[in-house]
């Protein structure tokens, strides 16, 4: 059991997990750590790794392996990419910052979600370097093209368009923690339960609620100009997301953005058909890290039928579960382009800031390393389904 974090060196993910909750007020930790109902899909999403063998490979001179690729152009160290993590400035201060920094140091893409602490202007007065910006589909259209231009001034060049939120899947450990509506949110006993659980972590306090201000959702300020709060602004993004919504309306995207467009939350061979006739440039298979429909199946095994649809039209990228570079491996064996991290990020800015979302990566970069010198690759494009053992 990890105790200080001062005192040890995290070695993984799950090290980063135990620190992030040590860190955090539990209501947080949750609404990082939970899936929806009962988080079937979010555990499938990490066993469905875990059964997937990897063929020891032996004598092939892996003394030399380059972990970089290619992706709209860009060239990136290795092939991940930080997903879009609403609420990273609740985890450490002005935590979006911090995990643009640990992305550039390792020249890979952060994605800035929607509902960020940090806008879009305060990232990019903080780097020359290009990020991502992830948009939810909203009911003001208005305001959708607002924050797309918005992000083209920033010199944002790949948009994911998030489509795996028609309606709210709900999180049981939201609504026990009260974040969720329920009974007890506005209840005293809920209002006090959640005040102690914040004041018995007075790091955090300091650290984010205090010197991280504004804890507000900084894209978004225009919508809700009145907000007292964060409740305020979720009350806004819950009634935006958009359940009308078709294929067809996507097209006021597509033609509202000359960039990447890269369409998040495909997990059927159907919808990655129509979103390569729509003109994306790349889908991430994804169930929303098992925090939408549970019970859809873990996105590695949907993976495979789903390249073989897309027939290379677009780029694959895959995210949910991937917890060590020796996922991101398998999931490029299986034909994915890229990888997405998701929680294993949140965790490490949680546990170190910047300096843990670094780690990790460096982490993430070694076992991809060691991973292709014992599966006898020396390189990304020589990854493929051989290295899975068949058995
Ligand atoms: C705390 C949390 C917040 C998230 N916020 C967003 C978001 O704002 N936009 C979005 O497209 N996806 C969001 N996601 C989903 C992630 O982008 C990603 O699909 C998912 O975390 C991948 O699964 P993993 O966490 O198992 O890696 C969020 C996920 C988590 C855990």
């Amino acid at each position: 059991m990890i105790r200080n974090s001062l005192h040890i060196a995290p070695a993984n993910t799950a090290d980063f997990r135990r620190l992030a909750q040590q860190r955090l007020p539990r209501q947080l930790f949750d609404y990082i750590d939970g899936g929806s109902y009962q988080e079937v899909t979010l555990v499938n999403n990490i066993k469905a790794f875990s059964k997937l063998s990897l063929r020891q490979r032996i004598l092939k001179n892996v003394s030399q392996i380059d972990l970089s690729v290619k992706l709209f152009n860009n060239n990136l160290n290795m092939p991940l990419i930080l997903a879009p993590i609403g609420l990273a400035g609740c985890y450490a201060r002005r935590g979006e910052q911090q995990a643009l920094s640990a992305a550039n140091q390792h020249n890979i893409p952060f994605c800035l979600s929607t509902v960020g602490i940090c806008s879009i202007e305060e990232l990019q007065a903080q780097t020359d370097q290009e990020f991502w910006f992830q948009l939810y589909v909203i009911k003001d259209r208005r305001y959708a093209l607002n924050l797309l231009k918005r992000a083209k001034q920033a010199g944002c060049e790949t948009l994911i368009l998030t489509v795996d939120l028609p309606v709210l899947g709900e999180r049981y450990r939201d609504v026990r923690n009260g974040l969720s509506a329920s009974k007890n949110r506005n209840s005293f006993k809920g209002k006090f339960k959640r005040g102690i659980d914040i004041a018995s972590h007075p790091k955090w306090v300091w650290d984010v609620a205090i010197k991280g201000k504004p804890l507000t959702f900084g894209n978004l300020t225009d919508a809700v100009p009145n907000a007292n709060s964060l409740d305020d602004f979720k009350g806004w993004v819950d009634n935006q997301f958009d359940a009308s919504m078709t294929w067809q309306d996507l097209d006021w995207i597509r033609d509202n953005w000359s960039g990447n467009l890269v369409i998040k939350g495909i997990l059927d061979l159907d919808d990655a058909k129509e979103a390569v006739k729509l003109g994306a440039d790349a889908i991430v298979v994804s169930n929303h890290g098992g925090r939408q429909l549970d019970s859809a199946p873990a996105t590695i095994t949907v993976l495979p039928d789903i390249v073989t649809a897309v027939n290379q039209q677009c780029k694959i990228i895959v995210d949910g579960g991937i917890r060590s570079g020796l996922d991101v491996v398998k999931a490029l064996a299986l034909g994915a382009d890229a990888c997405m991290l998701g929680r294993a990020w949140a965790y490490a800015l949680a546990a170190d800031g910047e300096q843990g979302v670094t780690q990790l990566l460096s982490i993430f970069e070694n076992e991809m390393r060691v991973a292709m010198a014992l599966t006898g690759v020396t390189k990304i494009s020589d990854i493929n389904q051989d290295i899975i053992a068949k058995i």
